[in-house]
C-alpha cells in the first residue's frame, strides 16, 4: 500500500490531488512559501494536544463538540463586529447545549483560516459584453479573487501569506476577547431574544424555549454561586480554529516539529478537515494529514463506502489513537436514514476510534426559481433529527455538530422562527459561497437541537 511509505512533510508532492490549483509562476510560489515557513506559528502544540484530549472526551461521552463558521472566511471581512457576532452566537449555542446536555461543550470555529474552497468546476463561464467568457473559479481568498476577470482569478501565492496574516489577526482578536471580554455572554439577559417573542411560534414550543432560557440563567447564577471554579469548567471561553485544509502548500509550510514533542504539528490550525472532495485515499490531502498529531476531521458524503472510510480511518490513524479521527457525515436529510447506518456499522465493526459529528449544512443543498443558493431550516433540522435517531439504534454515539452560521442578521437559509421566505434572500445575503444560518436561525437550532438531544441527558 503506498499509504505504508515513508512521510515527510513533501510527501504529498508526489500524490494526485483532486481540487489542485496551480500556481503560474512556480519561483513566486516557492517564495511564498518559504515565507510562510519563517514566520511564527498560528496556534501552539500544546493547544493541539489540549483539542485531542478533548475530541477523546466526546468519543467517550463526557463533552460534546459544535464547529461552526462561515463557509468561506473573506479578508474583506476580517472585522471587528463580524469576528465577535461569531464567537457570540458559538458561544450562547453552545451554553444551551451546556445545559441541556449537562457536559461541556467544546467550541471550534470555521475561522482564522477558512479561505480556500473546493469548486465543483475548475472554471466559470459567465455572459460578458459580446459573449462569454471563462476563467478560473474562485478557490477563496487564500488562491484567488472573486472579481471575474483574469487578473483577480489567476492563482496568487502572496494570497497565501496575506490569508496567514488575516487569520492571525483574527486569531489575536478572538484570544483578546475571550482572556476577558467576553463575560456578559454568559447570560441570557443579554442575548438577543426578542425575536421569540414575534414570530410565528407555536405556543408550547415558544413557551418551552422560554423555559430553557429561564432555567439557562438560573442555572448558571448557581453555578457562579458556588464558586468561580464550577462554571469555569462547564463554561469556560475557549475557543479552536478549524478550517479545510484544501491548499497543502500552505498547510505543508507550516507543518513543523516543535521543541520537546515527538511527531510533526500542522500549526495553522488546532483541527485541519479533509473535504468531501479531497478524501481520497492515495490522494495528496489525506497523504499531508496522515502524518500531523493535530485531530482531522474528514467530510463523508452519502457516495461513501462502509470500506472508504474504515480506511481512511485506518490511513489516517494507524495507532487507532483516541482524539485523532473526527468523522463528519453530510448526508442530506433524504439520504442520512439510508446512508449513514451502514456507515456507522462498518465503523464500529472495525474497531476504529473516531468521533461521529453530524454537519447537516452540505448534503442539503437548494437553488429558489429565481437561482439563488439556499437551505432550508427544515431541511437541516431533520438531517440532525434523523442522524440522532440513526446513532440511537447503533453502537456510536453522535459527539458533535458542524454548522455553517454567521452572528449577522444575514437572509441565506429559508425558514426558522423569525420566517425568512424565499423573497426575504435578496435583503442581506452575503455569503460568498454557501448559505449560513444568521444569528436567530442558528440560535433556535441550538435550541431544538437541545431539545432533541437533552431527552437522554441526566
Ligand atoms: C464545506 O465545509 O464548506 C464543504 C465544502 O464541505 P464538504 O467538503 O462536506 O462538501
Ligand atoms: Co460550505
Amino acid at each position: 500500500m503506498p499509504q505504508t511509505s515513508e512521510w515527510s512533510p513533501d510527501s504529498w508532492r508526489s500524490r494526485p490531488a483532486a481540487q489542485s490549483v496551480e500556481y503560474p509562476d512556480a519561483a513566486a510560489a516557492s517564495a511564498a512559501e518559504q515565507q510562510l515557513r519563517s514566520l511564527p506559528p498560528l496556534v501552539t502544540s500544546w493547544e493541539i494536544e489540549r483539542l485531542r484530549e478533548e475530541i477523546a472526551q466526546a468519543q467517550a461521552g463526557t463533552r460534546f463538540i459544535l464547529q461552526g463558521g462561515d463557509c468561506a472566511e473573506t479578508i474583506a471581512d476580517c472585522k471587528p463586529e463580524l469576528i465577535a457576532n461569531k464567537l457570540k452566537i458559538l458561544l450562547q449555542m453552545s451554553l444551551v447545549l451546556v445545559h441541556a446536555l449537562k457536559k461541556p461543550v467544546t467550541r471550534i470555529g470555521r475561522f482564522a483560516g477558512q479561505y480556500a474552497k473546493p469548486r465543483s468546476s475548475p472554471t466559470e463561464t459567465r455572459a460578458v459584453p459580446g459573449g462569454a467568457a471563462t476563467l478560473p473559479s474562485y478557490f477563496g481568498d487564500l488562491f484567488n479573487r472573486a472579481e471575474f476577470t483574469a487578473q483577480a482569478r489567476t492563482p496568487d501565492p502572496m494570497l497565501m501569506v496575506r490569508g496567514y496574516q488575516h487569520a492571525a489577526l483574527t486569531l489575536n482578536f478572538i484570544r483578546a476577547l475571550t482572556e476577558g471580554g467576553f463575560a456578559d455572554l454568559h447570560h441570557p439577559e443579554y442575548w438577543d431574544l426578542a425575536f421569540f417573542k414575534h414570530a410565528s411560534l407555536a405556543p408550547q414550543l415558544r413557551a418551552e424555549y422560554e423555559r430553557m432560557t429561564t432555567n439557562l440563567a438560573d442555572g448558571l447564577r448557581f453555578m457562579e454561586a458556588l464558586g468561580e471554579r464550577t462554571v469555569d469548567d462547564l463554561t469556560r471561553v475557549e475557543f479552536f480554529t478549524s478550517h479545510e485544509g484544501l491548499n497543502l502548500a500552505y498547510e505543508a509550510a507550516q507543518t513543523r516539529r516543535v521543541p520537546r514533542r515527538e511527531g510533526w504539528y500542522n500549526l495553522t490550525t488546532h483541527m485541519p478537515w479533509i473535504g468531501e472532495r479531497t478524501r481520497q485515499l492515495d490522494g495528496a490531502h489525506v497523504e499531508l494529514f496522515r502524518g500531523i498529531r493535530n485531530p482531522v476531521g474528514v467530510k463523508i458524503g452519502p457516495s461513501a463506502a462502509p470500506q472508504d472510510v474504515v480506511d481512511l480511518c485506518r490511513v489516517l490513524n494507524p495507532g487507532n489513537e483516541t482524539g485523532r479521527v473526527v468523522l463528519i457525515a453530510r448526508m442530506g436529510a433524504a439520504k442520512v436514514r439510508a446512508k449513514l447506518p451502514p456507515l456507522v456499522a462498518g465503523v464500529v465493526e472495525s474497531g476504529a476510534r473516531v468521533l461521529w459529528m453530524c454537519d447537516p449544512m452540505h448534503g442539503n443543498p437548494a437553488t429558489t426559481s429565481a437561482g439563488v443558493k439556499t437551505r432550508s431550516f427544515d431541511a437541516i433540522l431533520e438531517e440532525l433529527d434523523a442522524a440522532c435517531g440513526v446513532f440511537e439504534q447503533s453502537g456510536a454515539r453522535l459527539g458533535g455538530v458542524h454548522f455553517e452560521l454567521t452572528g449577522d442578521d444575514v437572509t441565506e437559509c429559508i425558514g426558522g422562527a423569525a420566517g425568512v421566505t424565499e423573497a426575504d434572500l435578496s435583503l442581506n445575503y452575503a455569503s460568498v459561497c454557501d448559505p449560513r444560518l444568521n444569528y436567530q436561525q442558528a440560535l433556535e437550532m441550538a435550541f431544538l437541537l437541545a431539545r432533541r438531544m437533552g431527552k437522554g441527558a441526566a
